[in-house]
């Protein structure tokens, strides 16, 4: 258990005199800060409660202060405070506005300090005090009757610099309101850095007036205008955060080239590609002309997009049409660059040169990783957690997304325990400082805005613990509890990836009555992008309304259901578990024949028809195990192996879904006795 948590418990326990039950300081934070001590007594949140902000005020942190506000008199039912001159319950003291534009060094620190009668907040810059008020609204609850903030002394500051999210909307667009709820996700668990993938093979999503057939000819008509941009830069720097744009080159550029194929290194014409994948067409690195192009387009993002850094991919650049072109290869001959790689050196040199100019830094997909790469570019590694060693160990800063591929569609607990840093590294003091953190990325292929947010929340919320919170905060258990909690808070925000399974089952039965179904979806979990690519072969014109897009990966009842197994396994005699687990598999049963008989009457559902019949029998075989497990009684001979084969078989690809449950479920079956 995690010794914050604790501490709070042996309060409660060890002083019941002084404390009595109204006291008990139940910890939902998340991310956990560094360091929490709780204490006797709560302020009770009330309509008295009033707020001065006696120091630094501005508009960005009254609007904070608002936006807390509201959500609390949202959360809580009790009227917003008022806002005095004199003395005050709630005092948010702030030194000062912090950087006129956010950089990697802002401090994000505070300190929150609650008594019973009163709440102190305390932070140097603007964005240190958004951090303490999302903190102070995860602090308010409730023992029933008042609502209240828990006594407690928070010190709080990151443990990494930069904690972001990527969301690719290149594949599939996502419009203005889908991103402002995703800012105000990260920001509610502490996340700093939105990375916005905007181009790619397909699709081209930000407007230039320099080069207007960027996205007149490569978009579709789906993309963001520079009024839109500015929109969303300027409601992330309201939620402290900061917005990278990232404009992949020279590969996966195909929606360049249908308006400009003079960049391209083989003749158009060119069309928006809708197969994903990686592609053979990239911008040709000999000509001035590209990098005429490319200093003109970056130097009118460098004045869009504030931030001090830019992101110009780099990743999957195949090389493949360099080669087949003889002026290339030529040119590759007269540099003594002897292969396609050292060609994208020499690109990433004179990209590098062209983002100075233009005041940014320059940051790429760790295939740029390169001896002759100045230090001054920061790698993101993705394809090894060695690439972000190795970068460090070369001088350059580094962020780490490859245990972070949110569609891998692994658990929260998987990406939770991937630690930058971990013991293992071989970095010294000195590189390790060169590790910025981390980004969780959301690729696009298979998300729409429906179902997006499902994809990104709330696994996002632990990775964003993992980079917030110091190195010891590993209790995976309580890490789920606070989870738990932290995805309704999402939802209250606006984010939908709880409600959207509902939204999309009704779809999918064509019918208000899902309950059945939702049992059904809620066992199940999509496969990972590869899996679902290669099995679906899909394109960008793919519908995306499938079963696997009404499910969630790790859904909740995968981690409840892992527990109550050990549980029950470690006291079978102890009814609770085994109550919960044979009320779990009945419910499995009890739903199946409903939603076979609504497969027969929809197409889409009737494809996992498979998974339904499996889903009965390996309920059967959970009863059975918990039978024989609480008798101590044997099963015939082959029992054991016929159920561990119908696990296996159960593992197999299917359906484009997968059950989350069926590890548990090995445990449970090979528990029953044998002899
Ligand atoms: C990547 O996933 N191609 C960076």
């Amino acid at each position: 258990m995690n010794r914050l948590i604790l501490s709070g418990i042996l309060m409660a326990v060890l002083s019941p005199a002084t404390l009595p039950a109204q006291t008990t300081f139940t910890n939902t934070l998340l991310p956990q800060p560094a360091h929490l001590t709780a204490s006797s007594g709560r302020l009770p949140w009330t309509t008295s409660i009033t707020i001065a902000i006696p120091h630094h005020r501005s508009a960005r942190l009254e609007a904070a202060l608002d936006r807390t506000l509201d959500q609390i008199q949202e959360q809580t039912g009790i009227a917003k405070p008022t806002i005095t001159t004199g003395e005050a319950t709630l005092t948010l003291d702030v030194d000062g506005p912090g950087q006129p534009v956010q950089s990697l060094d802002e401090d994000e620190s505070y300190t929150l300090t609650v008594t019973p009668t009163s709440a102190t907040l305390h932070a140097v810059t603007t964005i240190g005090a958004i951090r303490a008020l999302t903190t102070l609204q995860q602090l308010i609850q409730s023992d029933g009757h008042t609502q209240f903030l828990p006594a407690v002394q928070i010190e709080d500051s990151p443990r990494f610099r930069w904690r972001g999210l990527m969301i690719d909307v290149g594949r599939h667009f996502e419009p203005v309101d889908v991103i402002k709820r995703n800012l105000d996700a990260m920001a509610a668990v502490k996340l700093n850095v939105f990375h916005w993938h905007l181009t790619e093979d397909q699709g081209f999503r930000i407007q230039s007036k320099l080069y207007p057939m960027l996205t007149g000819r490569g978009s579709d008509k789906l993309f963001y205008t520079q009024a839109q941009a500015r929109e969303i830069i300027a409601y992330a720097r309201a939620r402290g955060i900061r917005v990278v744009p990232e404009f992949d080159i020279p590969g996966h550029t195909r929606s360049w080239f249908v308006g400009y194929p003079e960049l391209a290194s083989a003749h158009g014409p060119y069309t928006i590609r809708r197969e994903f994948g990686i592609d053979d067409a990239a911008m040709d690195p000999t000509r001035e002309s590209t990098y005429q192009f490319l200093d003109k387009f970056l130097g009118e993002m460098a004045t869009l997009f504030p931030d001090p850094y830019m992101h110009v991919g780099g990743d999957e650049s195949n090389g493949q049409q360099w080669k087949r072109n003889p002026r290339i290869r030529a040119f590759m001959r007269a540099h003594q660059l002897s292969d396609t790689a050292a060609l994208q050196t020499y690109f990433s040199q004179r990209v590098l040169k062209i983002l100075q100019k233009h005041h940014k830094h320059m940051v790429g997909w760790d295939e740029i990783l390169n001896p002759q790469l100045p230090p001054d570019a920061v790698i993101q590694s993705w394809r090894g957690q060695d690439s972000l060693f190795e970068a460090a160990k070369e001088g350059h800063q580094a962020i780490l997304s490859q245990p972070y591929y949110l569609d891998g569609m692994k658990s929260a607990e998987t990406h939770y325990l991937s630690d930058p840093i971990p013991a293992a590294s071989g970095l010294t003091p000195e590189q390790a400082k060169l590790i910025l953190g981390g980004e969780a990325c959301m690729w696009g292929e298979h998300v729409n805005s429906l179902s997006i947010d499902s994809r990104i929340w709330p696994r996002t919320a632990a990775i964003a613990e993992r980079l917030w919170s110091p190195q010891s905060v590993t209790d995976v258990d309580d890490m789920y509890r606070r989870l738990d909690i932290e995805s309704v808070r999402l939802e209250a925000l606006g984010l939908t990836h709880i409600s959207h399974a509902g939204t999309a089952l009704r779809d999918l039965a064509g019918s208000p009555s899902i309950e059945a179904l939702y049992v059904f979806a809620g066992v199940l979990e999509p496969v990972s992008f590869g899996e679902r690519y290669d099995q679906q072969h899909t394109t960008q014109l793919t519908p995306l309304n499938n079963l696997v897009d009404a499910v969630r990966p790790d859904p909740p009842s995968r981690h409840r259901f892992a527990i109550l197994v050990l549980q029950f396994l470690q006291l079978p005699s102890n009814p609770g578990p085994r109550t919960a687990l044979a009320e779990t598999f009945r419910s499995w049963l009890a739903a199946v024949p409903t939603v076979e008989a609504q497969m027969n009457t929809s197409p889409r559902l009737a494809e996992a028809r498979p998974r339904a019949e499996q889903l009965a029998a390996l309920a059967n075989t959970g009863l059975e195990a918990l039978n024989y497990i609480s008798s101590g009684s044997k099963p015939p001979a082959d029992w054991k192996q016929t159920k561990l084969a119908q696990i296996e078989a159960a593992e197999k690809p299917q359906s484009i879904v997968r059950f989350p449950f069926l590890p548990a479920l090995t445990d449970l079956v090979k528990a029953v006795p044998d002899k």
